[in-house]
Formats: structure tokens, sequence, C-alpha cells
């Protein structure tokens, strides 16, 4: 496995991948990997030839409140991880190294960015629309492969991509859940026992709208205030948003038509976790 850590020695390989005709699919990730990242890892060694894992904390989607400087950080165990899973190329830059001193271009989100994680992280878009456009230049992707756990910023970067017409295809993989149904996420490592029980209401709540919605239930805002009380009555702080969406245009679904995906972004004490259903 080749761990590369800067630009030059980034394009070395790419330039001989592509000379050699190998189709290129890259796992962009922050690192502290689970079972999901791998979950990625695993179809991109499936659908390419070769498979770039990227992993660097980007600054620029954190807001100056949010975790940029405790975010989870497990370098070592992450490249065990990606060699056993039989990954040949880590990518893992400085900040400089993506960021230099003179950098001063940012990608405009699409409008699919608006709502939901955009209005509560209003610059997160950006930053992720931009850093992923960076990543798949850098690599240049044949694909990129992205967890249906962040289904908003999924559609961004499909926008994106489309919009753009970058030369990638999106691939969106389904969200791997523990045991007991809390989606993995680098951010479960703050949660208490107690805030983890609470944190599996999420799952539960999108149980409850998945079979309300199979009933035949069609009223958006049933359904929402239903979402919130439940996560209410199960201990969670601060809803930020749980609602039934379209899952293209994510504007709310209200009556509700399949397809629709529900959308929960929840505190469970200092944490900020998220989850979605979609329902076909
Ligand atoms: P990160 O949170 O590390 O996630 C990297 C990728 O793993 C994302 O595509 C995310 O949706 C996927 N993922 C996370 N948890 C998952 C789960 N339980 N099941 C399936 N997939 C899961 O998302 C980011 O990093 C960043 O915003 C990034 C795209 C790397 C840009 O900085």
């Amino acid at each position: 496995m080749e761990i590369l850590s800067s630009l030059d020695d980034l394009a070395k390989v790419v330039r001989e991948l592509k000379r050699a005709n190998k189709s290129i699919g890259v796992v962009p990730t922050m690192g502290a990997l689970h079972e999901g990242h791998l979950s990625l890892v695993r179809q991109s060694l499936v659908q390419s030839d070769e498979t770039i894992v990227t992993i660097f904390v980007n600054p620029s989607q954190f807001a100056p409140s949010e975790d940029l400087d405790r975010y989870p950080q497990s370098l070592e165990a992450d490249i065990a991880g990606l060699q056993s899973a039989g990954v040949q190329y880590v990518f893992a830059p400085s900040r400089e190294e993506v960021y230099p001193e003179n950098y001063s271009t940012s990608v405009v989100p699409p409008l699919v960015a608006r709502r939901w994680e955009g209005e509560f992280r209003p610059t997160h878009f950006a930053g992720v629309a931009t850093v992923v456009l960076k990543l798949l230049n850098m690599t240049r992707a044949d694909r990129v492969f992205l967890g249906q756990k962040d289904f908003q910023q999924a559609r961004v970067i499909e926008q994106m991509v489309a919009d753009l017409n970058v030369a990638t295809e999106v691939c969106i993989c389904p969200i791997v859940r523990a045991d007991d149904g809390l989606a993995l996420s680098s951010r479960n490592v703050y949660l208490s026992s107690e805030q983890r029980t609470i944190a599996l209401s999420l799952n539960q709540t999108l149980d409850h709208v998945e079979r309300q919605i199979q009933a035949g239930q069609r009223d958006g805002f049933e359904v929402i205030t239903e979402m919130r009380q439940m996560l209410i009555d199960a201990g969670v702080e601060r809803i930020d948003y749980a609602t039934v969406a379209h899952p293209k245009t994510l504007e709310t679904a209200d009556p509700i038509e399949l397809p629709v995906v529900a959308l929960i972004a929840a505190y469970v004490g200092e944490t900020r976790l998220i989850d979605n259903r979609l329902l076909e």
C-alpha cells in the first residue's frame, strides 16, 4: 500500500494509472474510519481497477463553533483497516497541501444545498463541494463513492458533478448501521451509553415513518409532527430538523408521494447526529 501526502506524489500515481488505462475509484473521507466507510471502499474495489481513499479533515466545511479541533482522528488504525481491505492508495494531505496560502476560489453549491443542513450549517456545503471537487480533480476519479448516510451531501455532490460537467460517476451506497440500529458515524464515539440509547430514537423514528407511509399515510404535516414528538419523548434535546422531503429536490413532501426521504438532524447531548430513510 502507498500512503501519499503530497500532490506531486499523487499526480505521479494518477498519471501512471491513467497511462495503464486503469479506472480510478475514489472514496473521500475525514478518517476515523468505521464499517460505513469500509463499505464504500469495498464497493469501489469491486467497481474500479484501482481505489484511492482520501483522508482529510476539511476545515472549510466546519463552522467556527463546530468540532474541527476535536474531530476524532485515528490515522494508524485507518491505514491498517484500509490495508486489510486491500486498498492500494491512501491520499492523506496536509491542510497546506489542499489550501495553500494564496488559495481563494470556492464552489457555490447547488440549490439542493439550501434547506435542512444548509439552514443550520450555512457554510457547510460550500466547503464540502469545494473540497470534493478538488479531490476529484486531483485524483481524476472515474467514480466517487459516497454514503447515503449523508443524504443531502450526496445530492449536493451529484448535482454539482452534473452542473459542472465533472467527468466522474457518482455512486451512492447504503447506510451501514450498528446491530442496535444506530447509523455508524465517526461522531458516535462522543456518546455516553445513556446517550447512545437516546440516539437510537433516530432510527426508531425512521422505522415508524416507514410503517406509517407504507400503511398509506400521506399527510406530511402529521408525519413530521409525530417524528418530532417521538424524538422529544425519547430524550433528544434539540432537533435541527425532522422532515419528509422529495429525494431529488429536497423540498418538503406534503402531501407525501413516493419516492420520499425522511431526514433527521438532532442533538443528543452536545453531539449532532443525522440519519435518513429513503422510501421508494
Ligand atoms: P466522512 O464523514 O468521513 O464520511 C465519508 C463518507 O462515508 C461519506 O460519503 C459518508 O456519507 C460515508 N458514511 C459515513 N457514515 C456512513 C454509514 N454509516 N454508512 C454508509 N456510509 C457512511 O462526509 C464526509 O466525511 C466529508 O464531508 C467528505 C465527503 C469527505 C468531504 O470532506
